[in-house]
């Protein structure tokens, strides 16, 4: 956007580095991300969108509100500054590691309980946890004699929402397989034309729940597989690390963890094992 252009888009609101430096400090505290100097704009034009939701004129009230801890412009403030940037067998490989090599070896060893547990940490409008799912039941013929389920979570109200409906749009239907599509999926006719919605048999192996990840964690078991992927990207490294030591913990031994092709644990935590493409297991 040229600086015309920029200044013409301000011309809305008055917008200081003080407004955007307490602004980036708030979406820390809150989420953990951090903002870095580039991101003004982006800043700028989906909390401008608040403050007319508001009908108020400063950024300087707005940050004033989100400060006194006002619950409902928390959330709008939260849902407004996440990238739920997303898609179904996003990463494919982590899909074809886990059909061909882990889950083969989790039946065999889970063979006395029988039980299976997967977390989608920062699972946003669903299709991560939805791909797993499909996995899951292709992968598991017996999958009724199972205890099988995946914690879906994300801090971001709206995005959990539309993951829950499970309906989507023909452009984020299009990297499925046409046999996948028939088979777990329910085409949309009449004014649901070209839209398609997941079938139950996937929704019934989700729970999808609020969560922010800088708090604490109300799970009580652990789990054999976290896929946390393109969620800590946006943190900063003591964040990241404390993340990592986090996952350790709530992991069972030898439990697999999934993250981003840009994210690693190696230099920040002695926990785990690069074991395949940005796919690691706990190894203490
Ligand atoms: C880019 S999306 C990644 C979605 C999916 N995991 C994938 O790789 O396709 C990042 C998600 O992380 C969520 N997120 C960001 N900060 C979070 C936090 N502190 N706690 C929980 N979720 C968070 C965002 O709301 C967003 O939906």
């Amino acid at each position: 956007m040229n600086h015309l252009a920029q200044k013409a888009r301000r011309q809305g609101f008055e917008f200081t580095d003080q407004d955007f430096n307490r602004l980036r400090e708030l979406v820390y505290q809150h989420t953990g991300i951090r903002m870095a100097e580039n991101r003004r704009d982006l800043i700028y034009g989906r909390l401008s969108r608040r403050l007319r939701a508001l009908n108020m004129h400063s950024f300087g009230d707005y940050c004033k509100l989100i400060e006194n801890g006002h619950e409902d412009e928390l959330e709008a403030f939260t849902n407004a500054v996440t990238t739920n940037l997303t898609a179904f067998f996003r990463e494919a490989h982590h899909f074809d590691y886990l059909a061909d090599t882990l889950l083969p070896e989790l039946l065999k060893r889970k063979q006395a309980n029988q039980r299976i547990r997967i977390w989608s940490a920062g699972c946003s409008t669903g299709e991560e946890p939805y791909t797993l799912a499909m996995i899951l039941r292709e992968s598991i013929p017996d999958i009724h004699n199972w205890d099988v389920r995946i914690l879906a979570t994300d801090l971001d109200s709206e995005v959990l929402a539309k993951a829950t409906a499970g309906i989507y749009e023909q452009q984020n239907i299009q990297q499925i397989l046409g046999e996948r599509l028939k088979r777990w999926f329910h085409k949309g006719t009449g004014i649901h034309k070209g839209k398609a919605k997941v079938l139950p048999q996937l929704q019934e192996l989700i729970s999808f729940r609020k969560l922010n990840l800088m708090e604490s964690w109300p799970m009580k078991g652990s789990f054999d597989i976290i896929f946390c992927r393109n969620v800590l990207i946006y943190f900063d490294k003591p964040t990241q690390k404390k993340l990592f030591d986090r996952f350790a913990g709530i992991l069972n031994p030898k439990g697999h963890l999934f993250i981003g092709h840009s994210e690693s644990p190696l230099d920040l935590t002695s926990h785990f094992t690069l074991i395949g493409q940005s796919i690691y297991q706990r190894s203490k």
